[in-house]
């Protein structure tokens, strides 16, 4: 073996052997720069709950799809199958834009891909499904990823009808921003007790330092409902009340106290 080719050989063995590594060089492919992966992040790329799930509540836009591509990844690199369910079309070609953006930064070598699809020369498949009209049948999974979890429209259904598809001892990695606490997202939350199976991790916006700027900024554009959901991760109730809180919140006077009251 050349010199050169060792050392990619060597460089592409180390971040096989640090997922954390390999993260991070996914990061400086998409950003253009140096990048270091948050504890929540540097935790769910580790996660290994055989036969469970992993469930990410954390701010928005805090590098979520990230680690759910990162996980894609790193299964394509075992040669197994990945299916990852998004709320809509649009989020499953996100999502795979970016496994393909990460895999130009392995040595692995793309067989055949579409706009939701990438098969590897590992033998590897990545499929990303949306929850909205999805006909997800026939496969057999090794591993289930579900983006924007809280925001999948028959979302008990479409997960219920896709676990059956995952192998003895696959794994799940949900994550999403908190929307109401009316769904299958929040209920893993609020109802289930956290055990081997179910690892919960929960980050808000104001726990993520390199964050602060944009949390600033969103405390100034947001409403105090939508900021404590989006950015503080509070399951607020939604559709179970007869308003939402949102519309009382937007519907009330910040001056005419007398009128209607602020809540
Ligand atoms: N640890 C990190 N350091 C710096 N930038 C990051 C980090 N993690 C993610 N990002 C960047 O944040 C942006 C949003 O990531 P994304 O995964 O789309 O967020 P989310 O799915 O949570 O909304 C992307 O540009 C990504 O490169
Ligand atoms: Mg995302």
């Amino acid at each position: 073996m050349p010199f050169d080719a060792l050392d990619t050989w060597l460089t592409d063995l180390e971040r096989r052997l640090d997922p954390v590594a390999q993260f991070e060089h996914f990061l400086s492919l998409e950003l253009g720069r140096a990048a270091t992966a948050d504890e929540w992040q540097r935790q769910a790329i580790l996660s290994d709950v055989p036969g469970g799930a992993t469930a990410m509540r954390i701010c928005r836009q805090a590098g979520k799809s990230c680690v759910l591509a990162t996980r894609g990844v790193m299964a394509l690199e075992r040669g197994e199958v990945t299916i990852c369910l998004a709320p809509a079309e649009r989020q499953t070609r996100e999502i795979t834009r970016k496994v393909a953006t990460y895999l130009r930064g392995t040595t692995m070598t793309v067989e055949r891909s579409t706009m939701t699809e990438i098969e590897t020369n590992t033998g590897g498949r990545f499929i990303a499904v949306p929850a909205s009209g999805a006909t997800i049948r026939g496969f057999t999974a090794d591993q289930l990823l579900v983006d924007e979890c809280a925001y999948l429209t028959n979302d008990e259904e479409v997960i219920t009808a896709v676990l059956p598809m995952l192998k003895d001892g696959g794994q799940v990695f949900y994550a999403s921003t908190p929307a109401g606490k009316n769904n299958f997202f929040a209920r893993l939350f609020l109802d289930t007790k956290p055990s081997d199976a179910l690892r919960l991790l929960t980050v808000r916006g104001t726990q993520i330092p390199r964050m602060a700027a944009k949390v600033e900024r969103l405390r100034t554009q947001l409403s105090q409902t939508k900021f404590r959901q989006e950015v503080e991760c509070e399951f607020i109730a939604d559709g179970q009340a007869y308003f939402d809180l949102s519309v009382i919140e937007a519907a009330t006077s910040k001056t005419e106290a007398a009128i209607v009251p602020k809540f």
